[in-house]
């Protein structure tokens, strides 16, 4: 079996891609003075964007935009070292890093940011589009759509405060018949917003019903800072659909690289070349998984990270033979060595049943 790398070279299918689309989506993108190499960015997913799986997804894409998972600024003002470390903690491969903040005071999202600043972030985002009830009833997260002049005076308050660039994300609007996405959009520029980031749902439909990508297909007509389109991509096609109906900049993935964290990779591959990259394997998603586990390890100690990834077994063994069934064992087992063991069965079954 050749590594994942070797196998992603071979190509499985050549679709030409020449639309301008695509061509415009595998150019450059710019932030404020940070130059993204790419027009693919991962989006935070809070318990999830952390050091291990950023390093994944560095592993395949060099060059998209990373995201850490939201960081409160309250928490972050508390100064409980041991507590914000896990999410604050990054390696240098993984410029260029956006770290998310959240928070609805703007002198403690400014603090909070020149911390982060001061830390090596490239860029500080802010989270606008956060819909948890918890969130939303602190003023926080997509609360702000519902307090515009707030929300611009955080992003006012971060730009005097960090020499980065400062970007946002947001939904469409809080419910269906409240969707400000367009004056929000306009208002965060004014504020000096570098770039922003619009999940095509409002708050109301949380996660739910699919990402309206053609909703924001005007944007680019109103905001001349760089705009990603985010929600439901989840291969090389959509990415490459979400990008013509939206007609943004770029793209932001968050859901779609668990199990797979090659996609950022396969979709800029695709963008640019018009080849698809064939997806890997499970023997392939297995070692990937290992050197998850082995990362979340080193990260948070034995303990804590065997509960900790458990929520990522379903997404790496996902369509195999028997997989609920590998899911409830793995799932309730916390010795990392019968882990290892289930997951070298799965391996041997599936390459013995090729
Ligand atoms: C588990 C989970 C955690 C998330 N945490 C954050 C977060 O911390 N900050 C944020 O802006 N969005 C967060 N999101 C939203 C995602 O960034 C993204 O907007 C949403 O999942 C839609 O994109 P997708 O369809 O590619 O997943 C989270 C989503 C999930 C599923």
């Amino acid at each position: 079996m050749g590594s994942l790398t070797q196998n992603a070279r071979r190509c499985v299918t050549r679709t030409p891609c020449t639309t301008s689309t695509c061509k415009a989506a595998s150019d450059n993108i710019k932030i404020g003075n940070v130059e993204i190499k790419s027009c693919l960015a991962l989006a935070p997913m809070a318990g999830i964007t952390d050091m291990p799986l950023r390093q994944l997804v560095r592993k395949f894409s060099k060059n998209c935009l990373l995201t850490t998972e939201m960081i409160s600024s309250e928490m972050l003002m508390q100064n409980r070292p041991d507590e914000h470390e896990k999410i604050t903690v990054f390696k240098n491969n993984e410029y260029p890093l956006a770290f998310q903040i959240s928070g609805h005071k703007p002198f403690m999202m400014a603090k909070a940011a020149k911390i982060l600043a001061d830390k090596g972030a490239s860029i500080i985002d802010i989270n606008m589009g956060c819909p948890v009830k918890k969130v939303v009833s602190g003023g926080d997260g997509s609360a702000l759509m519902r307090t515009p002049q707030l929300a611009a005076d955080i992003v006012k308050a971060v730009k005097d405060t960090v020499d980065i660039p400062v970007t946002v994300k947001f939904r469409l609007g809080y419910t269906a018949s409240e969707q400000n996405f367009m004056e929000f959009a306009s208002l965060m520029q004014s504020a000096g917003a570098d770039a922003m980031t619009i999940h095509c749902r409002t708050r109301s439909q949380m996660y739910s019903g699919n990402a309206d990508w053609g909703a924001i297909a005007q944007i680019k007509k109103e905001i001349r800072v760089p705009v990603f389109a985010n929600g439901d991509i989840v291969s090389p096609e959509t990415a490459k659909e979400c990008l013509e109906k939206a007609g943004t900049d770029g793209i932001a993935v968050a859901r779609g690289v668990l199990g797979q964290p090659d996609l950022i990779y396969r979709i800029e591959h695709y963008l640019s070349t018009g080849e698809i990259l064939p997806e890997p394997d499970i023997v392939q998603k297995i070692e990937l998984l290992k050197e998850h586990i082995s990362d979340e390890i080193k990260l948070r100690g034995e303990k804590v990270a065997m509960q900790f990834v458990r929520k990522f077994y379903p997404y790496y063994i996902r369509g195999i033979r028997d997989a609920a069934i590998y899911r409830g064992r793995l799932v309730t087992e916390t010795d990392f060595n019968r882990v290892m063991e289930i997951l070298d069965l799965i391996a041997k079954t599936e390459t013995a049943a090729i």
